[in-house]
């Protein structure tokens, strides 16, 4: 498995692998890796004759009272796990190698990005879609793997694919859980013993929705209800947004029909954790 730190390599090594005719698969990561990153590298390795992966914190995407300072980060443990897998190279640039001095240029997605995260994290996807049209600029990738966990970035990315004419296919694949039901996460790390178990109130009241849902429930407003009092029982809880909306576009739905998504950001401490599940085609 190769390392590599810089742009004109990477582009030059990738540029290499397309004209061999091979296909490339790429999977964009912030690294310290757990088992819901590990499954797209699986899929990227199986589908692909050539599989890149990066590892960058991107300062761009974050706020700043964000965590960009203390996110974590194990750059020789998640090579080791990478290599594993059958990685072919780690792309994992300097912040200065992505954005050197006067840096000016970035990307903008609208209509799906103003609601749900974009509303608490302003500039957050702008920062998304900027870094991640940048690497697939560097790594020319035929496919890229994002996962389900952040549903509203792997629509924001569908969108910008089509809307900017991106050669590639996106594949979304399942959240990974925790034997208990809470989403994989590398923010998971910033949890206390409490909070680990206070957070798992986020799966819990978005299951008892699923359940409602399979069961006929068409009210949004009886289904939020639920969410809401389950999570609201949590005293380290605090909800920043639960919603029910359209699976594919992320608009408004008046009531429950075929293809909707309901997530929920949610403080736990200091720590924000996002999750969602689907319902229907
Ligand atoms: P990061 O949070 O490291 O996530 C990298 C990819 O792993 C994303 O596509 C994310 O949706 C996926 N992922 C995270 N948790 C998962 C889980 N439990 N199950 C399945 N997939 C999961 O998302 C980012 O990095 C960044 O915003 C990035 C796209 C790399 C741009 O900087």
């Amino acid at each position: 498995m190769k390392i590599s730190r810089k742009v004109l390599e990477m582009q030059e090594l990738c540029e290499g692998i397309r004209s061999e005719g091979k296909k490339i698969g790429f999977v964009p990561t912030m690294g310290y890796f757990h088992r819901g990153h590990l499954s797209l590298m699986e899929a990227a390795v199986k589908e692909n004759d050539f599989t890149a992966v990066s590892i960058f914190v991107n300062p761009t995407q974050f706020g700043e009272n964000e965590d960009y300072d203390t996110y974590p980060r194990d750059l020789e443990g998640d090579m080791g796990q990478a290599r594993r897998l059958g990685v072919d190279v780690i792309f994992a640039p300097h912040v200065g190698e992505m954005y050197p001095h006067g840096y000016g240029s970035y990307v903008e997605v609208e209509g799906i990005t103003e609601i749900m995260c974009g509303a608490s994290r302003p500039g957050h996807f702008r920062g998304v879609t900027t870094v991640v049209s940048k690497l697939f600029n560097i790594v020319l990738p035929h496919r890229v793997y994002f996962g389900q966990k952040d549903i509203q970035q792997a629509l924001i990315i569908r969108k910008m694919i089509s809307e900017l004419n991106f050669p590639l296919n996106l594949r979304i694949l399942p959240t990974i859980r925790e034997a208990d039901g809470l989403a994989m996460s590398s923010r998971n790390a910033y949890l206390s013993r409490e909070e680990r178990k206070a957070a798992l109130v986020v799966p819990q009241s978005l299951q008892a929705a699923l359940k409602m849902m399979e069961k006929g429930e068409k009210s949004k407003g009886n289904i939020l209800g639920v969410v809401r009092e389950i999570i609201e029982a949590e005293p380290r809880a605090k909800i920043d947004y639960i919603t029910v909306r359209d699976m594919d576009t992320l608009g408004e739905v008046d009531s429950i029909e075929d293809g909707v998504v309901v997530a929920a950001a949610v403080w736990i401490g200091k720590t924000r954790l996002i999750d969602n599940i689907t319902w229907g085609e």
